[in-house]
C-alpha cells in the first residue's frame, strides 16, 4: 500500500524531491550540514565541519555558539520576541503562555539564581520535575550559563534518581514538592529526600511549589529533618559542610534575580547535557550531547520533516524526561522560532477526549505522539475523535517504537481525516535527532519509517557487516557520523566503543533490527539487544533483573519483553527463589513493588513465573533468547551451547 501526499502538502513542503536531495547530501554531507549551520547564530564560525576520528566525531570544531542563544536571544530583536514560545495547559485546564521575551526573562532569572548559588560552566544540575513550565525554564537556564543538565523523568523512583544524581555528580537538584497525576498526588519531594541520603556532591535543592496545601510537606520541616538525619549519619571523614544540602523554594530564589543574564559562549563541542538511558547492562548510560552539532541536527530535522512554518503550534506529547522532549518539545521548536505546546496531564485525564479537545481549542498544527498512545486511544473507538474539529492539523508524527499498520491507518483516518501525512520517525537518545524518517512530500507505506534523512548513511547488514538481501532482516547501522551524534557515554568511554562501534567495525550499531524492501523503504522490526520498549519507554533486561534480585528472597531472575497489544512490549520475569522460600501470589505482588521501588512505575512487571531453573550457557550467562522463543512458541534455535 502506498499513500501519496495531497497536493497542498507537497506545495507547502521544503523538500520536493527527496531522492535528488538525498543523493546530493550523501555525496557531500559536510557541505550539506555546513550550509544549513549558516542559518544559525555563531559567536565564532567553525574551522572544520567534521572532525572524524573513529569512533569519535566532533562537529563544527573551532566554532562557538550556544543552543540557548539560538533558541531565545536570537529572537529578541525580531518580531518573534512577542510571539508565544510556550503554551502550557495544566491538568485542571487552565493555561499559561510565555512569549519569547517572557520566557527569556524567566530563564535569565533562573540562570542568575543558579549563578548566585555558585553554579559554573560545566557543573551538573539534575532536573527531576514533572511536565510544568519550570522544567523547560530550568533546562534553558542551565545551558544559558554553560551548566550541564541531566533531566530525570519524574516517574523514576528514588533509587533510580539516586543512581543518576550520583553518576553525574550533580551539584544542584531541581524538583517539585509534589505534583498532580490524574486523580493522584505524587509526592516527588520524598523521592528526592531519599535519593539524597548520604549524597556528598549536591549542595542545593531548588523546589518548585507545584501544589499548595497541608498534605504536602512544608519545605523547612523537611529541610530540617534532612539536616538532622545527616548530622547523625555524617562520617568522620566527611566534613559536615560537604554532606549538607540547603533547600530553597524556586519562587523565592528567582524573585530576587535580574531578568538579564548574558548567554555563555560555548565551544561547539562543549557538553550541553547528559541524559541517562537504559542499555544491556544493569547500569543506565549517561548519553552526552554537545551544543553545536546537536543544535544543527535537531533544527534541520524538525524543520524539514514537519515542514515548520512561522505560525506553527507544535505539540509533542512526550516528556522532557526523554530525548524526544529535549529535542522536539523544547530546543528545536524554539530554535525554529515557533510555538511549542505542552499538556501537563496524561492522555486519559480528565477523560479520553482531552487530546482532541486541546488540538481543537488551541489549533495545534503539528502533532507528534507514540504508537502506544494511539493504540490505547483506539480502544475507545472513533467517536471520541470524530466529535472534534481537528482541521488545524497539517502533519502528524509517530515515535518510540514500531507503529503497526493497523494503528497507523487508524491515526491516518481518524486524526488525519485521510488528508495529512504521518511522519514515522526512527531515532534514539544516542542519535539526538530523526534518522530514518519520511518528509511530507513522499509516498508512505503504513508501518515503514521511509528512508534515511539527508546526510544519513544507513544500511541493514549481517553480523559481518555485509548488506543483507532485499526484505531480509538484519542489523540497522549508520555508516557515517551525523551532527547530533552523542559525544560519549559519561564516565564510561569503554562502553561507548563496545556497545556502538565494535559489534560491527567502523559503523554505528543501533541495536535495532530492520529490513529494506524493494523500493528502499525501511521497516524497523524492534530491538536486537536486551532493551525492552514498554509503552515506548526504554528499559534494560539486566536493569530489571538486578531490581528483582535486590529482594532478598530472590536467587536469580531473567527478564524478557513480550509483545503486548497496547504497550508494544510487556515485562515478563522468570524468578528462582532462594532455598526455603515458597512461591505465592503475595510474593508476586511484593516483587512487583520491589521493581517499582527500584526503577519506577513504568517498569511494573506484567507477569512473574517462579521457576526451578533457567537456560544458561556453559559460562553461566542466562539465555533470554531461549526463554523468549519458548514463551512465544517459536523454535528455540541453536541450543548446543546450553548448559542445561
Ligand atoms: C529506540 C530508542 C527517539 C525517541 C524516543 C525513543 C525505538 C524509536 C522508532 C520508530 C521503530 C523506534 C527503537 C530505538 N524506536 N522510534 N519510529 N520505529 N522503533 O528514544 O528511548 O532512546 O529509544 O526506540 O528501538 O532504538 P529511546
Amino acid at each position: 500500500m502506498l499513500i501519496n501526499p495531497k497536493p497542498v502538502t507537497v506545495e507547502g513542503s521544503y523538500v520536493k524531491d527527496y531522492e535528488k536531495l538525498y543523493k546530493d547530501s550523501i555525496e557531500n554531507p559536510e557541505a550539506f550540514w555546513g550550509n544549513i549551520a549558516k542559518e544559525l547564530f555563531w559567536f565564532k564560525p567553525w574551522d572544520k565541519v567534521l572532525d572524524w576520528k573513529y569512533p569519535y566525531a566532533r562537529w563544527f570544531t573551532g566554532g562557538q555558539t550556544n543552543i540557548v542563544y539560538n533558541a531565545l536571544d536570537r529572537w529578541l530583536k525580531t518580531d518573534v520576541s512577542e510571539k508565544t514560545a510556550l503554551i502550557w495547559v495544566s491538568q485542571d485546564g487552565t493555561d499559561k503562555k510565555f512569549t519569547y521575551k517572557e520566557l527569556n526573562e524567566e530563564v535569565s532569572r533562573f540562570a542568575n539564581g543558579l549563578k548566585s548559588l555558585g553554579v559554573k560552566k560545566g557543573d551538573k544540575v539534575t532536573i527531576y520535575l514533572p511536565r510544568i513550565p519550570e522544567q523547560f525554564i530550568a533546562m534553558l537556564g542551565c545551558l544559558k550559563i554553560g551548566a550541564v543538565h541531566s533531566v530525570v523523568y519524574s516517574g523514576f523512583s528514588a533509587d533510580a534518581l539516586k543512581n543518576r544524581i550520583d553518576d553525574a555528580q550533580a551539584k544542584v537538584v531541581v524538583c517539585s514538592n509534589a505534583y498532580p497525576y490524574g486523580k493522584k498526588t505524587i509526592e516527588s519531594f520524598k523521592n528526592v529526600k531519599e535519593a539524597l541520603k548520604d549524597n556528598k556532591t549536591v549542595k542545593n535543592v531548588i523546589v518548585v511549589k507545584r501544589i499548595e496545601g497541608a498534605t504536602i510537606p512544608v519545605l523547612n520541616d523537611l529541610g530540617g529533618a534532612q539536616r538532622s538525619e545527616h548530622a547523625h549519619g555524617v562520617k568522620n571523614t566527611v566534613s559536615s559542610d560537604q554532606s549538607l544540602q540547603s533547600y530553597l523554594w524556586w519562587h523565592e530564589l528567582v524573585s530576587k534575580q535580574d531578568t538579564i543574564c548574558l548567554t555563555e559562549i560555548m565551544e561547539a563541542t562543549d557538553t550541553a547535557f547528559i541524559l541517562y538511558t537504559s542499555g544491556t547492562t544493569g547500569k543506565p548510560k549517561g548519553i552526552i550531547h554537545a551544543h553545536a552539532g546537536y543544535m544543527v541536527g535537531i533544527y534541520t530535522t524538525l524543520k524539514w520533516v514537519f515542514d515548520i512554518k512561522p505560525d506553527d503550534i507544535f505539540w509533542s506529547t512526550a516528556d522532557a524526561g526523554w530525548i524526544t522532549g529535549h529535542s522536539y518539545i523544547l530546543y528545536s521548536p524554539l530554535i525554529n522560532g515557533v510555538t511549542t505546546f505542552v499538556y501537563e496531564g496524561t492522555p486519559d485525564y480528565p477523560d479520553i477526549e482531552i487530546w482532541w479537545k486541546l488540538i481543537e481549542k488551541y489549533k495545534v498544527t503539528k502533532f507528534y505522539t507514540a504508537p502506544t498512545a494511539i493504540r490505547a486511544l483506539m480502544k475507545f473507538g472513533e467517536e471520541a475523535v470524530k466529535k472534534h474539529d481537528l482541521s488545524s492539523l497539517k502533519i502528524l508524527g509517530s515515535v518510540g517504537e514500531p507503529i503497526n499498520p493497523e494503528a497507523w491507518l487508524w491515526y491516518y483516518k481518524n486524526v488525519g481525516r485521510e488528508q495529512i501525512p504521518i511522519m514515522d520517525t526512527w531515532w534514539q537518545t544516542e542519535t539526538g535527532m530523526f534518522m530514518i524518517t519520511p518528509v511530507p512530500s513522499v509516498g508512505l507505506k503504513p508501518g515503514s519509517a521511509f528512508k534515511p534523512f539527508f546526510g544519513i548513511d544507513a544500511d541493514v547488514v549481517d553480523d559481518k557487516g555485509n548488506k543483507v538481501p532485499i526484505n531480509t532482516q538484519g542489523y540497522l547501522i549508520i555508516k557515517k557520523p551525523w551532527p547530533a551524534m552523542f559525544l560519549d557515554v559519561y564516565n564510561n568511554p569503554a562502553r561507548y566503543k563496545e556497545t556502538y562501534f565494535e559489534k560491527i567495525p567502523n559503523v554505528y550499531f543501533a541495536g535495532d533490527s530492520a529490513k529494506i524492501d524493494e523500493d528502499g523503504y525501511y521497516w524497523i522490526t524492534g530491538r536486537n539487544d536486551d532493551v525492552i520498549k514498554v509503552s515506548g519507554h526504554r528499559l534494560g533486561s539486566a536493569e530489571l533483573e538486578s531490581a528483582f534480585v535486590s529482594n532478598p528472597k530472590v536467587a536469580e531472575a531473567a527478564v524478557i519483553g513480550k509483545p503486548h497489544e497496547v504497550k508494544g512490549e510487556s515485562i515478563k520475569a522468570f524468578i528462582i527463589l532462594k532455598v526455603g522460600i515458597q512461591p505465592s501470589d503475595e510474593l508476586k505482588a511484593e516483587l512487583v513493588q520491589t521493581v517499582r521501588k527500584s526503577i519506577g512505575p513504568i517498569a511494573t512487571p506484567d507477569e512473574i513465573d517462579f521457576v526451578e531453573k533457567l537456560p544458561k550457557t556453559r559460562s553461566g550467562k542466562i539465555m533470554r533468547r531461549v526463554l523468549k522463543a519458548q514463551e512465544l512458541g517459536q523454535p528455540v534455535g541453536d541450543v548446543s551451547t546450553l548448559e542445561d
